[in-house]
């Protein structure tokens, strides 16, 4: 039986009867952008973040340019950020005219290490440093980088892009950041019909100037205090976004137990996998598997030929991107980085994957690991 990396496409039997009637009223009501879907979303997605504010946006990568420019970082500023993430955290501090220090991960949960970090601000006065959750949970040290971020008055972005739905020590990862972004990119776990993005935070005069960022640096309809850009969330998709809401639980139920059952059934085999540190529920976004990297082609081979679709997130670290060297001005460290870049590989998941599905993805890695042994 062949399985997807992802299936978007599970819908429970009523979302999309329950979707059409959403549709039908905004476009009897022309509510397309901004408007009671956007309020609504926002509003529930400040209560579930645990913040004091949600504003919505075009997507995740604008959150976090909307969050540096909020932050006043621009030309001439330098900002540290994990060697692993996906490149748009690199491109937002790039397209708000930064310069970029990257950071070399922790092996044990992959999240930017801590005394790298200590080290990047140390020798480079950042203007403001990004901290990715990557996978799905965040680092194990996630109070002592606020903490030490504080104490230098250095402002730190969480980059939640990937993180929605998971907690942290009982609440939500977002709750105690200083500022922390999200994408609703249709893969994450909360997905939109789109592109869409969110940024939160409990600071009034923050969340007023990131939403006046984003909508044309208005201080009034035509007034316009800031330079900023159009980064509108949509009706359709905060409308998406919102019905999805209310199934969300059931999803993140399925995603973890998908990934709980690879954890348990894949370490007997051999094969390593990464659990989420100590304090984390996870959200389940992907499960990592890894490899030595001599090995990991065959394994893809054996996938591949019984047709078991996998991601490999990410192939490279930030640092060693053709389009970095420019914008680059310091590394501190990245063997780790590199290292998870040659040897990672995540199985399927996706809510609603079924154990049929689960005992075809593990019977594969066991044929995997027979061929290489
Ligand atoms: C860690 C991280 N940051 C930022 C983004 C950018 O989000 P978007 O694709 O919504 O712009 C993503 C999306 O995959 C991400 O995974």
């Amino acid at each position: 039986m062949a399985v997807p990396f992802i299936d978007l496409r599970r819908f429970e039997e009523d979302f999309l009867d329950r979707w059409a009637g959403r549709c039908a009223d905004i476009a009897a009501n022309t509510r397309f952008v901004g408007g009671p879907d956007v309020a609504g979303f926002e509003a529930r997605l400040a209560a579930d973040g645990g913040t004091a504010h949600a504003i919505g946006c075009a997507n995740g990568t604008d959150a976090i340019q909307l969050a540096l420019r909020a932050l006043g970082v621009g030309e001439g500023d330098v900002v540290i950020i994990p060697d692993a993430t996906f490149w748009a955290t690199f491109e937002a501090v790039v397209n708000v005219g930064a310069k970029v220090v990257t950071v070399d991960i922790d092996p044990d949960d992959l999240q930017m290490d801590l005394a790298a970090f200590r080290d990047a601000v140390d020798r480079y006065e950042p203007a403001a440093a990004i901290l990715v959750h990557l996978y799905g949970w965040g680092s194990a040290r996630l109070e002592e980088f606020r903490a030490l971020c504080a104490e230098r008055e250095l402002p730190l972005i969480e980059d939640g892009a990937q993180t929605w739905g998971t907690t942290w020590n009982g609440r939500s990862i977002y709750a105690g950041a200083h500022v922390s972004t999200v994408s609703f990119y249709p893969a994450k776990v909360l997905g939109a019909c789109g592109d869409a993005g969110a940024v939160l935070c409990n600071d009034d005069a923050l969340a007023l100037r990131i939403r006046r960022l984003g909508n044309h640096g208005r201080t009034d309809h035509y007034e316009h205090g800031l330079i900023g850009w159009n980064s509108r969330l949509g009706g359709h998709e905060a409308a998406w976004l919102d019905l999805s809401m209310d199934y969300l639980d059931a999803r993140l139920g399925s995603r973890r137990a998908a990934a709980a059952a690879y954890r348990a059934r894949l370490a007997p085999l051999g094969v390593r996998t990464v659990a989420p540190p100590e304090g984390y529920v996870e959200n389940a976004y992907l499960a990592v598997t890894l490899h030595e990297p001599e090995d990991r082609p065959a394994v893809e081979a054996v996938l591949r030929e019984r047709e078991i679709g996998f991601g490999v997130v990410y192939p490279g670290a930030m640092s060693r991107q053709a389009a970095a060297p420019p914008f680059l001005i310091g590394r501190i460290g990245g063997e780790q980085a590199d290292l998870l870049a040659r040897g990672v590989l995540n199985p399927p998941l996706f809510a609603g994957i079924t154990e049929a599905e689960i005992d075809e993805v593990v019977d594969a890695f066991a044929a995997a690991l027979a061929v290489g042994a």
